[in-house]
């Protein structure tokens, strides 16, 4: 694929230390602001990127890409991810798709509209241990409980406190522990259950915005609990499933999956499995977005697609439930 980068932020910087090994990339534009050009410069020369642009306009215009990865503030995905799609182009959205639902809808409409690839940059799902744990998830027996926490305290927390309110902590940009953190639970439970009966979210509010929270979803016969915390930590970072048949513990943040233990129901452990192909975490993903994007693979992208829909129908019903309003 041809790709431009809208961003030039951590997660970027992140992204950028794996296209070496990315072989059907190829990076020909990074959009940033006028305020970030020095990084854009430095980017582009380290990790060989075709050219720099502080407009999109302007690189729609004259750089040749045919998909775009929207790295920005989750409030600007939409607007970002609306205009390529108007102008032709796949796109890539980091996590969470959007801020509102009803903006997830428009965009899976236009880019049906028009059949091209839309997708959630989402790690855990694209992880070979997420898959193996998908396919061993009958040998549970029954499930009963889903347990999963992703507490980090954030160093835009300290800012937060001292009244900085960075992105990740702004009401009006898509923040907090849901959509920053928490996100990556909900898509792991979605991803091997589907979409809830209910939806029900206990958050610590600080300043209109969730800090931390619990988030609890009924499956009817299962239920799971999904934490959340950017102002405080936990040093555990595990999921449990628990069946009547077994048990399963994921080692790691549901965002990495470094590994996952089974154990029958008497505690015994049965196997360890760590199968994640790459060491860095959005390898995976990356290599199946090339993939879809050269095989033009609408159906994979349809069954993505339902599962982006069904998280993001999740969150919604949680701040509804819970009376956050976002954006
Ligand atoms: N997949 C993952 O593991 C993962 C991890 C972290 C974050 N994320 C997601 O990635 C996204 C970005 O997060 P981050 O941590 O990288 O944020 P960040 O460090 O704050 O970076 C945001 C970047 O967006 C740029 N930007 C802001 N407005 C822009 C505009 N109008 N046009 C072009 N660029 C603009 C910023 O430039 P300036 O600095 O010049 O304003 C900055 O480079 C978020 O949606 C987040 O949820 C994903």
């Amino acid at each position: 694929m041809k790709l431009a980068i809208i961003g030039s932020g951590m997660i970027v910087h992140d992204f950028l230390t794996i296209t070496k090994d990315l072989k059907d990339t190829e990076l020909t534009a990074i959009i940033g602001t006028d305020k970030s050009l020095d990084i854009l410069h430095e980017l582009k020369a380290k990790y060989h990127i075709g050219s720099t642009y502080t407009d999109f306009d302007t690189a729609l215009a004259e750089n040749d890409f045919d998909t775009v990865y929207v790295a920005v503030p989750n409030f600007l995905h939409y607007g970002f991810a609306k205009m390529a799609l108007e102008n032709g182009k796949n796109v890539i959205s980091e996590k969470p798709f959007t801020v509102k639902y009803s903006d997830f809808m428009d965009l899976k409409k236009i880019a049906e509209e028009k059949h091209l690839v839309l997708i959630e940059a989402i790690t855990n799902q694209y992880l070979q241990n997420y898959v193996d744990l998908k396919q061993k998830l009958p040998e549970l027996g029954d499930l009963k409980l889903i347990e999963s926490n992703y507490s980090q305290y954030s160093s835009r927390y300290d800012a937060f406190e001292t009244g900085k309110v960075l992105p990740a902590f702004d009401p009006k940009k898509g923040g907090g522990a849901l959509m920053d953190i928490n996100i990556y639970n909900i898509h792991f439970i979605v991803g091997l259950l589907g979409r809830p009966k209910a939806v029900s979210y206990l958050p610590n509010i600080e300043r209109n915005i969730d800090t931390s929270g619990i988030l609890m979803l009924d499956y009817g016969n299962s239920k799971a609990v999904a934490i959340g915390a950017k102002d405080s930590a936990s040093p555990v970072g595990k999921t449990v499933l628990q069946g009547n048949k077994g048990t399963i513990v994921v080692n790691g943040p549901t965002n990495v999956m470094e590994s996952f233990d089974v154990y029958d129901k008497d505690k015994t452990l049965l196997e360890k499995v760590d199968h994640n192909i790459y060491p860095h975490r959005m390898y995976q993903e990356f290599v199946e977005f090339e993939q879809i994007i050269r095989h033009h693979d609408l159906t994979e992208v349809a069954k993505r697609l339902q599962h982006s829909e069904d998280v993001m129908w999740v969150v919604d019903q949680a701040f509804k439930g819970a009376g956050i309003k976002l954006g």
